[in-house]
């Protein structure tokens, strides 16, 4: 089973080189049973949608300060969170984010649905951060595809067809290579594998714990994927 040996390697990987970051728990999940505060899953999730996982940290942190919990946002006046935000860009997700607290402080008693459906029908919730939060704040096996990850599997399965055409195909194959055991863990364990060692540009390949499966790395230059489509 060439996909179990793989989403091993991986967490193997990422349980001795993940990111610190303020947003996930210390050490990795399965070896403790915790999971991330669904609340900070979420507030990072929106906020590193356009912006680097550099820039996010300090708004991150200034927000669980200013609102530490999602009825403390709820409450806010729309203002204040909108000066909060200020820097990020793109505005309309602060607009969201205010109406997402109050969605789920109003009509879920502040605790946010455990299931992707559920977590779609909330104001500025899209597919992918649905997915993110049910994998990661709550251990469901969603199959989690953003740009990185879309890189790491054109890569690891040296697939031809350029995107936005090939994400079916990606999501299907990330669905099969996601584990049951730690989904949440997999999902950022793609994550940081795709912004630190499958870069898109010279990607560190003897450092990757895929590269015994990596399709393109057999075949062609890993460089080249994922395709592009022609103008
Ligand atoms: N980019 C978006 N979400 C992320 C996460 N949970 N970990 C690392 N990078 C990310």
């Amino acid at each position: 089973l060439i996909a179990m040996d793989a989403a091993d390697r991986l967490l193997n990987w990422y349980d001795r080189h993940h990111r610190e970051l303020p947003w996930r728990v210390s050490p990795p999940m399965a070896r403790n049973g915790a999971t991330p505060d669904p609340y900070h899953v979420w507030l990072s999730e929106v906020m590193l949608q356009q912006t680097t996982v550099q820039a996010v940290k300090a708004y991150f942190e200034k927000f669980l300060t200013l609102w530490p919990t999602v009825e403390d946002l709820a409450a806010a006046e729309t203002e204040d969170v909108m000066k909060a935000w200020a820097g990020l860009g793109y505005y309309a997700r602060a607009r969201n984010l205010k109406k997402c607290a109050e969605a789920v402080a109003r009509d879920h008693g502040g605790r946010f649905p455990d299931r992707e459906e559920g977590l779609r029908a909330l104001p500025g919730i899209g597919d992918y951060t649905a997915a993110a939060l049910a994998a990661i704040a709550f251990n469901r096996r969603s199959a989690v595809l953003d740009g990185n990850v879309e890189r790491v599997i054109s890569r690891l399965f040296a697939i031809e067809t350029p995107l936005p055409a090939a994400k079916p195909e990606m999501r299907a194959l990330v669905s099969d290579l996601t584990p049951a055991d730690r989904p949440g863990d997999f999902a950022q364990a793609m994550m940081d594998l795709g912004a630190t060692i499958c870069t898109p540009k010279r990607p560190a390949c003897s450092l990757c714990p895929f590269r015994a499966n990596c399709l393109a790395l057999a075949t062609a230059d890993p460089e080249t994927f994922p395709r592009k489509g022609v103008k």
